[in-house]
């Protein structure tokens, strides 16, 4: 499948996040179900779940216009238009009400303020997209819902810890990214049980 890429958009080159994430939701081969994919950049990874046949339709979000144009051609172009609805949208502002059967996000990983670095798709101040993401990714899934997301050595662990304490969390998949010296990590998490349930 091609994937064009604008200038300032995250590329998904063989070393980066998004190539990682593919590979380890294609190994695993889970069925996605009805996809919500936020921060959906040029399109890559919703667009590919969708060809392989492991998601059904996806609703693609990002708050970038960009992207969403992009991603958008992306999808005119590998003749998935049909199954793909890519939005521009804050997080999950554009899914208001809906429910899917699994979220995914690619997040920008990077929590610390970095010296002349500010750039939405890899820089997340303090954490404070991831920290929104997982408040309210609950709200949007289907009861028994899975839940995959990006993180790394350069995201706070803190917050990854909160959230593991309200449901199950499991490592996917790690890597070593010798280039960069980041570890990239995919998580696979279920939605949190009901308010008064055993965890
Ligand atoms: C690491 S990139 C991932 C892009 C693409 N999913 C991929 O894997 O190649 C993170 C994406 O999150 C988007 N993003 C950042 N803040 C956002 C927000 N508040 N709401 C929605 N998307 C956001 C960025 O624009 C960027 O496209």
């Amino acid at each position: 499948m091609e994937i064009q890429v604008a200038p300032g958009l995250y590329h998904p080159h063989e070393a980066s996040s998004s190539a990682f994430i593919l590979r380890t939701l294609l190994r695993e081969g889970r069925p996605l179900g009805e996809l919500l994919e936020l921060g959906c950049g040029s399109g890559v990874l919703g667009l590919a779940l969708l060809k392989q046949g492991l998601a059904e339709c996806a609703t693609m979000l990002d708050i970038d216009a960009v992207a969403v144009a992009v991603a958008a051609g992306n999808a005119l172009a590998a003749g998935l238009a049909d199954r793909a609805r890519i939005r521009r949208s804050d997080l999950f502002a554009a899914a208001e009400g809906e429910t899917f059967d699994s979220v995914l996000f690619n997040l920008p990983l990077q929590h610390r303020a970095q010296a002349g670095s500010n750039h939405p798709a890899l820089d997340d101040a303090d954490g404070d997209l991831a920290r929104r993401f997982f408040q309210e990714v609950d709200r949007y899934l289907k009861p028994g819902g899975a839940i995959y997301f990006s993180y790394s050595n350069l995201s706070d662990p803190a917050l990854l810890a909160d959230f593991g304490r309200q449901r199950k969390v499991g490592l996917a998949a790690a890597e070593w990214v010798a280039a960069s010296g980041v570890w990239l990590l995919v998580y696979r998490a279920e939605a949190a049980p009901p308010a008064g349930a055993d965890n």
